[in-house]
């Protein structure tokens, strides 16, 4: 028999460095762990409407003030890390021209805080034509971070190439970290930009690498030491910001940057992400209520997915293969998930009253669809202090068949992925949710 522990070493450190691919069907994830629905157990998942003193919470006003900043005080401490302040952003080497299909693109450098070496971020921005909307009509708009630097996201020629680190892929093609005029367009298939601007929204991306090399070490060279944070893992506080604080920190700081463009609504702008990116834009509209709206992509363990339940990726995995994601103190919870003060349920309540959509793929066994669809039943108990339906249905849906009012949720068949048909999810119910009200 061959020795497992040399493969899975192989594995981890291919998890690490490259663009997760397209996971194949027959493979719901690496062997070792339950894929099996009867082997999950039972569990009981912590109350969620009580504030800190541990009373129950039965009011809007009280889940404002008592309950959820008791929840997000403890998931900063023990499993995201701090919040990281903001800083002021100015926009630099501004690009304005006309992108594929008459659209308008925008691409700036954000410079994040002060000086010459304060870090930067660029961003891709598309909106409709200028004669396709009424004068001063105020754009929704969908913002995320991408794996592959923004010109692996279109293949629009004019797309700058990302400067510094980028992840190793085999979509991109690229195999030394850094960014390649070859890649344009390879991951087109994750931002259906046409589809977007055609149905009246405006849509944003950046690298997720700008500000946080997505490696094991890549503490040191991320902008955590430059904002007075540890420099190294050895000096890092249990309740450090890792990698998905910074990638959350990025997207505040770029929605700084859109709500100063009179283009963009600033109450409408929904923040979405694709598996560890999906976790982040979690953690970015738990941090940042300004995004109206958040959404989540197959984000699994660290995400959406119940970590009670024993399925798919770990604790335990997850902070071994990614330590860098997440604070230190949360390793501390790696088989002890039934003892977690919280479940992520806790972190998908951080977005009520505002709408919340959680999308899984059926294939995608890692990510737990079902843990996924049980959280947001879980959470739903704060969109109903509010008076909103939230999910309205316990049911697991058939794939393919969204559900749900204020929480949206679906499954779609195949593998993980973000594609077309998800992002059109994603508009029908931003559609609805966010439509102005007279
Ligand atoms: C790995 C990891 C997941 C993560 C995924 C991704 O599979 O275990 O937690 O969501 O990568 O980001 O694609």
């Amino acid at each position: 028999m061959r020795p497992r522990a040399p493969f899975l070493a192989v594995a981890l450190v291919a998890a690490m460095t490259t663009i997760p691919p397209r996971s194949a069907a027959a493979q719901p994830g690496p062997d070792g762990f339950n894929y099996d629905e009867s082997k999950v157990g039972t569990y009981t998942l912590p109350e969620l409407l009580v504030g800190p003193d541990g009373a129950a919470v039965t009011t809007p006003e009280g889940w404002r003030t008592a309950a959820r900043p008791r929840w997000l005080a403890l998931l900063e401490a023990e499993a995201y890390g701090r919040i990281l302040e903001p800083v002021p952003v100015t926009a630099e080497a501004v690009e304005r021209g006309t992108g594929p299909d008459g659209m308008r693109r925008v691409q700036a450098r954000l410079r994040l805080g002060h000086g010459p070496d304060a870090p930067t971020t660029e961003v891709l921005l598309y909106l409709p034509a200028a004669d396709a909307v009424p004068t001063d009509h105020r754009l929704p708009t969908f913002l995320h971070l991408n794996f592959g630097g923004n010109h692996a996201e279109t293949a629009d020629p004019a797309v700058r190439l990302p400067r510094g680190w980028v992840p190793n892929g085999k979509d991109t093609g690229v195999t030394d970290n850094t960014a390649r005029e070859a890649s344009r367009g390879t991951l087109a298939r994750r931002w259906p930009v046409a589809r977007l601007v055609g149905r009246g929204y405006a849509t944003a991306t950046a690298s997720y690498a700008d500000l946080f090399p997505d490696r094991a070490d890549g503490r040191p060279a991320s902008v955590l030491p430059g904002m007075g944070y540890a420099a190294t893992d050895a000096e890092a506080r249990p309740d450090e910001p890792g990698a998905i604080a910074t990638w959350a920190w990025q997207l505040s700081r770029i929605l700084d940057w859109l709500v100063t463009l009179p283009e963009i609504d600033p109450r409408r702008v929904i923040v979405v992400g694709h598996s560890r990116l999906g976790k982040t834009a979690l953690w970015a509209g738990a941090g940042d209520e300004r995004f109206a709206m958040v959404v989540s992509n197959e984000s699994g363990c660290g995400g959406a997915a119940l970590e009670r339940r024993d399925f798919g990726e770990t604790v335990k995995r997850i902070t071994t293969a990614f330590p860098h994601w997440f604070c230190p103190r949360y390793a501390g919870w790696a088989d002890r998930a039934a003892e977690m003060p919280f479940d992520q349920h806790v972190l998908l309540a951080m977005t009520a009253p505002r709408p919340l959509y959680v999308a899984s793929a059926a294939e995608d066994l890692w990510a737990d669809p079902r843990g996924e669809f049980l959280a947001a039943v879980a959470a739903e108990p704060a969109w109903r202090l509010f008076g909103r339906a939230g999910l309205g249905t316990d049911a697991f849906p058939a794939p393919d068949t969204p559900v749900g009012h204020s929480i949206g949720y679906h499954v779609r068949s195949g593998a993980h992925d973000i594609v077309e048909w998800d992002w059109e999810r994603f508009a029908d119910f931003a559609d609805r949710a966010l439509a102005p009200r007279p």
